[in-house]
């Protein structure tokens, strides 16, 4: 079952007397029932408006979304869902207990099952140290914990978080990572923005990559970063004239004692570099795929998208 779905979901923000920004142009997504999806992209590509659409925190301007099978606007689906935002802005004069409580209250909590489960989380996240202490005096790392302890004392079905390792230490980035993966295996969903591709990789089923309020790519990690055209070959000898000669079929990335890896577009541009590599004498030892890592993966499309859109 989708948990979201997002058809052609639009944004524009108005800024000042005539400005404006569109921030979604067009966004199809689907999530499914127990998988963690990372969205990911750079800075500015959208992803947290899209967050806020889908939490009915920021309305959109055009598409449709549904969360859980209902309209975004359905307060029923309000007590299934959590929530840790980019920036989470705790109460500063509240102590990390007191903060937890507030929230639990405002989900509709009984008293005795947030003394419970705040504890419970508290000690989770590794906070429970500092439940007495003001959230003022809290690190960026502390704020991120008790962000991620706040957005699951209701115990919901899905789960949002915008950068929740924003500011982690590294040891603390592990331990959040397996806060979700103890999620997942009780069949929550999990909506991840991040900017930490390693992260994503370790974690997530499926991944969407935006860029200009677009998605530009999604599908399993698997299928992303099988289908990278990355070769890479191993030669008797290999010299810096031949390596030359390749340039028009393929793009070198690096060539160390006779081997070379290299993005070659097409099977039928592979045989080209194999017969030219052959012609010029050359003793062809193996030629085996590269599976690209998420980040370069990444990388490349950020780049290709943008240099596209240079050369309209
Ligand atoms: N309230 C707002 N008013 C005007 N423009 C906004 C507003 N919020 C976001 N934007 C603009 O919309 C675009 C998308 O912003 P958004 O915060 O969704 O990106 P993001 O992918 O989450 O970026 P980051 O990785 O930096 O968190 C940006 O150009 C941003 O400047
Ligand atoms: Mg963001």
């Amino acid at each position: 079952m989708a948990v979201i779905e997002c058809t052609d979901v639009k944004k524009t923000y108005r800024t000042g007397l005539r400005g404006r920004v569109n921030a979604l142009n067009g966004v199809d997504l689907e999530v499914k029932e127990g998988e963690i999806f990372g969205l990911l992209g750079p800075n500015g590509a959208g992803k947290t408006t899209l967050v806020k659409i889908i939490l009915n925190l920021v309305h959109p301007t055009g598409g449709s979304v549904r969360l859980l099978g209902s309209d975004v606007g359905d307060h029923r689906i309000r007590t299934k869902i959590g929530y840790l935002p980019e920036n989470p802005n705790l109460p500063p004069y509240l102590k990390g207990g007191q903060a937890m409580e507030l929230f639990g209250s405002l989900s509709g909590l009984d008293p005795a099952t947030i003394k419970e489960r705040s504890a419970e989380l508290l000690k989770e996240v590794k906070m429970d140290q500092w439940a007495d202490k003001k959230t003022s005096s809290y690190s960026k790392g502390m704020v991120q914990r008790l962000g991620l302890a706040q957005s699951l004392i209701n115990d919901p079905d899905v789960l949002f978080l915008d950068e929740p390792t924003d500011g982690v230490d590294p040891i603390g980035r592990r331990e959040i990572r397996e806060v979700l993966k103890g999620l997942k295996k009780k069949g929550k969903t999990i909506f991840l923005n991040s900017h930490l591709l390693s992260e994503t990789e370790m974690l997530c089923d499926h991944v969407a990559i935006m860029e200009k309020g677009k998605v530009v790519a999604a599908g399993s990690l698997d299928e992303l970063t099988k289908t990278s055209n990355y070769y890479k070959i191993k030669c008797d000898k290999i010299d810096d004239e031949t390596l030359e000669k390749l340039k028009p079929l393929a793009s070198v990335k690096y060539s160390i004692n006779g081997v070379f890896e290299a993005k070659i577009d097409s099977v039928t541009k592979l045989n080209e570099v194999i017969d030219m590599l052959r012609s010029g004498g050359q003793l062809i030892e193996s030629v085996t795929p590269v599976r690209q890592s998420l980040e370069s993966y990444f990388v490349d499309l950020i780049k290709d998208v943008r240099g596209e859109e240079n050369g309209k």
